[in-house]
């Protein structure tokens, strides 16, 4: 029997109901990752692309990486190049972008380690990866993720702050930069 995946009954849904609100994270997404022409950019944990849409003029390619075929199909609808896959490792090479894009995504991923890891296989040498992730130090957070989301998504696992910290650092990240935004936090890692 197939698995629910909660992400493709949502798909059609996610930019109208999540969208304005989300996009406010737009402006410090591209502060931190400071694109460049030349960058080649993985969405990983996409998810409709609402990000890779509004940063794909500012790089030379970016790529929308999600388990979730349906919400795949609505990043394809608006023209972005998507990467499906249901298992670790990716299929890219080492040392492939320059900059890793996670937003609103770790908190989903049942293995961080190793998700983490394979974004610094695949960052090149002084690559960065941007991550966006809701806060767990925050008790409103713990209630919303545990009372709320972890029904419609059972992967839901929230992060405090020194617990990002440390898997970052065990996945080898250096320049570990942690800041606190809104109900969550931003964290800027270097390869
Ligand atoms: C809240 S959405 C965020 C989408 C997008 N990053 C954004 O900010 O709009 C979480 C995304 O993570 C994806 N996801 C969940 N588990 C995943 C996994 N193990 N690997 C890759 N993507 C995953 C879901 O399919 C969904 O598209």
């Amino acid at each position: 029997m197939s698995k629910f995946n909660f992400w493709n009954w949502y798909a059609k849904w996610y930019d109208r109901f999540e969208g304005q609100r989300a996009n406010r994270d737009i402006p410090l997404i591209k502060e931190l990752a400071q694109f460049s022409l030349e960058d080649k950019v993985l969405d990983l944990g996409g998810g409709t692309g609402r990000v890779s849409e509004k940063i794909k003029d500012l790089v030379d390619e970016v790529i929308v990486a999600d388990t979730s075929f349906g919400m795949l199909k609505e990043a394809a609808k608006k023209g972005l190049k998507t990467f499906s896959f249901a298992v670790l490792p990716l299929s890219f090479p080492d040392e492939t972008f320059d900059k890793i894009l996670l937003i609103k995504a770790l908190h989903h991923f049942s293995y961080p380690e190793e998700y983490l890891k394979e974004t610094y296989r695949m960052l090149k040498r002084g690559g960065a990866l941007i991550i966006e992730d809701p806060d767990y130090d925050r008790w409103l957070i713990k209630i919303s993720l545990t009372l709320v989301e972890k029904f419609l998504d059972p992967n839901v696992r929230g992060y405090t702050k020194s617990q990002i910290k440390n898997l970052l650092e065990r996945s080898s990240f250096k320049n570990i930069n942690i800041q606190r935004w809104r109900l969550g936090y931003f964290v800027k890692a270097v390869k």
